[in-house]
């Protein structure tokens, strides 16, 4: 009698091979957008803001040096935040139709695949709510550095938002490390299973830096006394920052 139990996995993988039209190519896409630029910005970005464990004058310069940069509108339009629109709507789109890459997540199986669509989603609303507090509402951190050390403070100031910040640095580890992993087996940077195992080790360790170093970043904002800006009442009036 013909078995009809269904085979543990249904859906058609979707390989990055070639000769599949537009959907290769923005695959492809998809895929070095994670590392190139997203993950280097986030790389810079973990660095940056590890400053805040040197203080407040030290935090400040930094913002200083990052928003002294020439065209740094279009640095930022081209270089962050369409790059991250790009990855995390075509992210949602790959989630939606629910493709899988079989070969891609070979040990865990379902769960890491899982994994890395709601770590990816998770992080999405956090960078939505944690730009939209820091950069587009408030007094202006890249005219008035001085006022940044304060402004992230002022966010801290509920638990539920430490506890978002916690979350949205947990996300985003996990994500770009294991990330990392996906890449190199995508790409062909780690062929066979031994390097493929060995690599997941050293993605781990990585995952483990970004979340101690934010740790250690969440850890210098929440114990500095606070600084002007902090409270909203100061965040109202960018002169008075
Ligand atoms: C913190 C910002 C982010 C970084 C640094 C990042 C980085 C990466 C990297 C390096 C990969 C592996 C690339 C590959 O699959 O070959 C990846 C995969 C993926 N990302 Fe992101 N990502 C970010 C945000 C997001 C967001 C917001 C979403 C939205 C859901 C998302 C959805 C996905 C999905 C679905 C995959 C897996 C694709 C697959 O299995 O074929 N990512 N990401």
């Amino acid at each position: 009698m013909a078995s009809t139990a269904s085979p543990s996995i249904q859906q058609g993988v979707a390989p990055l091979r070639a000769g599949q039209g537009h959907s290769f190519l923005l695959r492809r896409l998809h895929s070095l957008s994670g590392i190139v630029p997203v993950g280097l910005f986030l790389i810079e970005h973990f660095i940056s803001n590890a400053f805040a464990t040197r203080g407040p004058g030290a935090y400040a310069k930094q913002v200083e040096l990052l928003s002294g940069f020439p065209f740094v509108f279009y640095l930022e339009l081209f270089g962050i935040w369409l790059p991250i629109l790009y990855h995390s709507l075509y992210g949602f789109y790959i989630w939606y139709r629910g493709e899988t890459n079989v070969g891609d997540y070979p040990w865990m199986g379902n769960w890491m695949f899982t994994a890395q669509r709601w770590t990816g989603a998770i992080a999405f609303f956090y960078m939505v709510w944690h730009t939209w507090h820091l950069r587009f509402t408030g007094v202006h951190i890249l005219m008035y550095p001085g006022a940044a050390f304060g402004k992230v403070q002022g966010e801290f100031q509920h638990t539920w938002a430490v506890v978002f910040y916690a979350a949205g640095i947990l996300c985003a580890s996990w994500h770009f490390a294991y990330g990392l992993w996906l890449f190199a087996a995508k790409w062909g940077i780690t062929t066979g299973d031994g390097a493929r195992r060995k690599f997941a080790y050293v993605c781990f360790a990585i995952g483990l830096l970004f979340v101690l170093v934010g740790a250690l970043t969440m850890r210098a904002f929440l114990t500095t006394p606070l600084q002007p800006c902090a409270r909203s009442k100061f965040r109202l009036s960018a002169i008075s920052c």
